[in-house]
């Protein structure tokens, strides 16, 4: 009995030390661990659960950019459950965009985005979670029908048409305010829906507001509130089974409403009722794309392209309007490279100030400047620090361009800069980088730039423009808001006066 009791003692003990050694080089592996790996960047105390969320509730690229004096220029933060890693140096942007490319380009989406469900996600292009076959097969289709040099080229008598028409318009408006952010919103969808399915989407005038652009203004509008809305399901993922808030549902809705605006046209050119028009739809009906792939696309398309266009060319013209100097300076370009023949869009080429000064309004005011969220796909090294599988990745392009130590002065107004120093923003430049880096770099590139200088030639060749009450330039607020992108707060009111009396208007863009 005593014997049986003691050999049980042994087994014991045997148990107890193989566990003890077990656990032993478990700790001992995990302290090795901890040695050999990098940190993950450096950041602000967390609180539990919420993590960093309430610290960036407004002005996010300030609150980073100021964060980053203390952390340093990669940083981490958490939202609820999520790392968020940071960049905010042209280093730190090089390493994330270009060397770590490949593992740093997925995308972070919210769960409030119909595209972060599988099956929708294979019809997105920037919201592809993945830079699979199916995302490279839509942008490759897009560059060629859409943003290659051919392509663009092709789309300039649309572009020329359609800021005729708002010239037009504004000299029926002359002496009185116009609210040139809801115009320049207008013209950028028109000229889109023509771009994509030759469709008018608005009406300048009376009638403006019963069009489909009046109804899908709305509906963008909403679709950009919802998505800026912080969504439970993303701060804590466990809650995304049952789409508690119904966001996911509201969003889905939001695009199905939006789709019936080009439905019908959708119909008839299936069903051959149309003259062939070969824009951008067509192309895509000539590929075989269903109507899902179809509608899903040109809603994306619709979103990247607009408002993006639209907030920079509202800076442009307000930095114009306030610095009177080089507002003179872009007029005496244009008298001593154009004089007083009607405007096209190729005459931007042989006009260098106002290109630095649209490359100086991207800078001051990137729309996108964190770009879109992107995603570790594999746990990486970055700078000295682990960025871990399945991170959320931001890039501060907006603290870069804002950063003293890169650029001179850089609050200040100062085109000049541009002008031949061959720093650009096509990808060589990490310290300027609005429009991204690397396989997830804005594909819109070039149509977006050709578009938006020549909107703002037009309109500062052809008006004086005003600020209500006395033309005091000191009530032309410049004051920004993050709203998923950033915007000017206050919409842009202003008073045009027609300048150049001896051009006929009514010739433009034809
Ligand atoms: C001034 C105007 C514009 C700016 C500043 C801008 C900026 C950007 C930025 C920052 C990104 C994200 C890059 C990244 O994730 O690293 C992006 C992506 C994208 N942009 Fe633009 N964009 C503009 C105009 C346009 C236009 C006109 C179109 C098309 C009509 C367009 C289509 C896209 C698409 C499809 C993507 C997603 C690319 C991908 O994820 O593969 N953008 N843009």
């Amino acid at each position: 009995m005593e014997m049986h009791y003691s050999s049980n003692e042994n087994v014991n003990n045997a148990l107890f030390f193989l566990i003890f050694v077990f656990m032993l080089v478990i700790i001992l592996a995990k302290i090795k661990l901890r040695r050999t790996s990098a940190p993950i960047p450096p950041g602000p105390f967390s609180w539990p659960v919420i993590g960093n969320l309430l610290q960036l509730r407004s002005n996010p690229h300030i609150k980073l950019k100021n964060m980053a004096q203390t952390y340093g220029p990669i940083m981490s933060l958490r939202l609820g459950a999520r790392l968020v890693v940071v960049g905010l140096s042209p280093k730190a942007a090089s390493e994330i965009l270009k060397t770590h490319d490949s593992i740093l380009s997925a995308r972070h989406l919210s769960y409030t985005h119909p595209s972060s469900s599988p099956k929708l996600n294979k019809f997105a292009i920037g919201f592809a979670k993945e830079c699979n076959e199916h995302w490279k097969n839509l942008r490759s289709i897009c560059r060629v029908g859409l943003f290659s040099a051919r392509a663009v080229q092709s789309q300039v008598k649309i572009r020329e048409k359609n800021v005729a028409n708002l010239v037009k318009y504004l000299h029926t408006k002359e002496g009185e305010v116009v609210d040139m952010s809801d115009l320049i919103f207008k013209l950028t969808l028109n000229t889109m829906g023509n771009i994509l399915f030759s469709m008018d989407l608005f009406e300048f005038g009376p009638e403006e507001n019963h069009s489909p652009g009046a109804q899908l203004k709305v509906l963008i509008a909403k679709f950009i509130n919802l998505l800026a809305s912080p969504n439970l399901a993303d701060i804590f993922p466990i809650l995304r089974r049952w789409d508690i808030q119904g966001k996911q549902k509201m969003a889905k809705d939001i695009h199905e409403k939006m789709f019936t605006i080009w439905n019908q046209t959708l119909k008839e050119r299936r069903e051959k009722k149309n003259i062939i028009r070969e824009d951008f739809l067509d192309t895509l009906l000539d590929i075989g794309f269903n109507d899902d792939q179809i509608n899903h696309l040109l809603l994306e398309l619709l979103l990247a392209g607009t408002d993006t266009t639209k907030i920079i060319i509202i800076w442009a013209l307000s930095n114009l309007i306030k610095n009177k100097n080089e507002m003179y300076k872009v007029r005496v370009e244009l008298q001593t490279n154009i004089g007083d023949k009607i405007l096209e869009e190729s005459d931007i080429m042989v006009l260098p100030y106002l290109q630095a000064c649209v490359k100086e309004t991207i800078r001051m005011h990137p729309p996108i400047p964190f770009l879109l969220p992107h995603r570790a796909t594999e746990t990486c090294n970055v700078m000295n620090f682990t960025i871990p599988k399945g991170s959320q990745v931001l890039v501060n392009t907006w603290a870069m361009a804002n950063d003293p130590s890169i650029w001179d002065d850089p609050s200040s107004y100062r085109p000049e800069r541009f002008l031949d120093s061959g720093i650009d923003f096509k990808g060589n430049n990490f310290e300027f980088v609005p429009f991204g880096l690397g396989r997830r770099m804005c594909p819109g590139l070039p149509m977006a730039f050709a578009q938006v200088q020549y909107v703002v030639v037009c309109l500062v060749n052809t008006f004086n423009w005003f600020v209500p009450r006395d033309n005091d330039l000191d009530e032309l607020d410049m004051e920004e808001v993050y709203h998923l992108a950033m915007r000017k707060k206050n919409p842009l009111e202003v008073i045009p006066r027609a300048v150049n009396q001896w051009i006929d208007i009514m010739k433009i863009g034809e």
